[in-house]
């Protein structure tokens, strides 16, 4: 981000302040307030950040208005493509390029390496109740992974957080089977080396004793492209979680973990589980799809339109859009179709000719068809938002990362607007 000779200037209280103008190499122009406080003794107000930079960063870049998403400059539209790489994209964003296919296969083998758990934290599973949900033991097992890898825990050694980065994204597809694994009462298969790693995971999702899960190339190019499509989001809320903790030098493991619950809200990555029940609501006769849209409209029902809206889209998500494409390709193999499609499509119909959303440029997101073609997959519901979080770990990694070679990184830590009690003096409880 560079400095312009441009200035703004605030007035108050009689006075002007000027400050500096900031503009990135793509994107909305910053007005630079970091020493406004210590300055001038004034702070700005911006409780959800929507009008706020926190970081300078060079990983993902998002044009709101026009629909565009981008990995270091690379559309992800040409990630859809035969082979889709997730662990590509994974190196992409983590280390600023696509890897040579030097680096692609060490890192690679590092996974492989890396794609048993510690058997005393698989152990662990057994002990957990089988209706736990997925993403408390994927945040919980996360964070135990300090207690196994000590070595990785001290920052600063770019070796060891390669390696670190490797176990985090292997162990967590192995810690999200088995949590599947755990809430259906199955016995745990191991990882297959010779797999790649989204076949590896529906190796570990679906495979039993004595009778391998085949993986088809169209459902292994599917899962890669799922995660691809999740795997960094610029400063979304779990990215900023990662961001937050990792600013207090907190270890990668308990950053992402962090990341893992901020990401479980049902406005965040919890949505596409929600889209899926609102759409069996529908299927079920609970509710037309007319309904629902009059629902979400309604200022007095609490009802959303999950899958649609954006804090920063203000178009259709260029990723939405792919997951549409990618489950019909999947439904035709499959020979198959889901009558949610149908629903869906119907109720982005509505949506999209509805003066509502039209007015508030509501259009669907990355979950309104994820779900979809997850369970065209074979995924269950319940493992929808743990398969955001194995996406997006790539872009928490990349991240924190970026923060961490900031030598100027301070700790976060905004001020407040204080609205409570002035000065007063204790009671003593016998006098109150
Ligand atoms: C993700 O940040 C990221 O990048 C997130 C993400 C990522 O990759 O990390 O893209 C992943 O979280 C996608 C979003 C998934 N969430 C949902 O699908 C939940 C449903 N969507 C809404 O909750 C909402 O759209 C948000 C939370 C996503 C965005 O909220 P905003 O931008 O803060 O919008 P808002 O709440 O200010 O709403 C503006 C208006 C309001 O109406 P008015 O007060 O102006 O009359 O739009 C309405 C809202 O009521 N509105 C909706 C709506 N979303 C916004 N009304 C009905 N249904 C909806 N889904």
């Amino acid at each position: 981000m560079s400095q312009t000779n441009e200035k703004a200037v605030l007035t108050i209280d009689g006075k002007q302040i000027e400050l500096p103008v900031l503009t990135g190499t793509e994107g909305h122009k910053a007005i630079d307030i970091s020493k406004l406080f210590d300055e001038h003794g004034i702070t700005t107000f911006d409780p959800s950040l929507g009008s706020t930079a926190a970081c300078r960063s060079t990983i993902t870049y998002i044009d709101g208005d026009k629909g565009v998403l981008r990995y270091r400059g690379i559309p992800i539209e040409h990630f859809d493509r035969p082979k889709p790489n997730f662990i590509e994209v994974a190196w992409l964003l983590i280390f600023g390029s696509l890897p040579t296919f030097a680096e692609l296969r060490n890192f690679r083998n590092m996974l492989t390496d890396n794609e048993l758990i510690h058997e005393g934290l698989r152990r662990q599973f057994g002990d957990l109740p089988p209706k736990s949900p997925p993403m408390a033991i994927l945040s919980a097992m996360l964070s135990q992974l300090a207690c196994y890898h000590e070595k990785f825990l001290p920052l600063g050694d770019e070796e060891l957080f390669g390696e670190a980065a490797a176990r985090l994204i292997s162990k967590v597809r192995t810690i999200a089977a088995y949590s599947y694994r755990r809430s259906k009462g199955l016995p745990f298969v191991y990882p297959d080396p010779a797999l790649r790693y989204c076949a590896n995971f529906l190796h570990l999702m679906f495979s039993i004793p004595y009778q391998q899960y085949i993986v088809s190339e169209e459902i292994e190019d599917a899962m890669n492209l799922v995660l691809i499509l999740h795997a960094d989001h610029e400063q979304n809320c779990s990215t900023s979680t990662v961001r937050v903790v990792g600013s207090a030098k907190a270890n990668l493991f308990a950053s992402c973990a962090a990341g893992v619950s901020a990401l479980w809200g049902p406005l965040h990555g919890g949505a596409n589980v929600e889209v899926i029940k609102m759409l069996e609501s529908i299927q079920s006769g609970g509710l037309k799809p007319e309904d629902c849209i009059k629902a979400a409209k309604d200022k007095d029902n609490p009802f959303k339109l999950f899958g649609f809206g954006h804090r920063v889209y203000k178009n259709y998500d260029p990723r939405a859009k792919i997951l549409r494409a990618v489950a019909d390709r999947v439904f035709a193999r499959l020979k198959t179709n889901d009558p949610l499609l149908d629903i869906a499509r119907k109720l982005e119909e509505l949506a999209l000719k509805d003066s509502y959303f039209i007015d508030r440029k509501l259009y669907p997101n990355v979950d309104f068809y994820s779900g979809i073609l997850l369970r065209a997959m074979g995924i269950p519901t319940n493992m929808f938002t743990v398969i955001f979080a194995m996406g997006r770990l790539p872009g928490w990694i990349a991240q924190w990362k970026e923060q961490h070679d900031n030598p100027n990184q301070k700790i976060i830590r905004p001020r407040q607007l204080y609205l409570g009690n002035k000065r007063t003096d204790y009671v003593p409880i016998e006098e109150r």
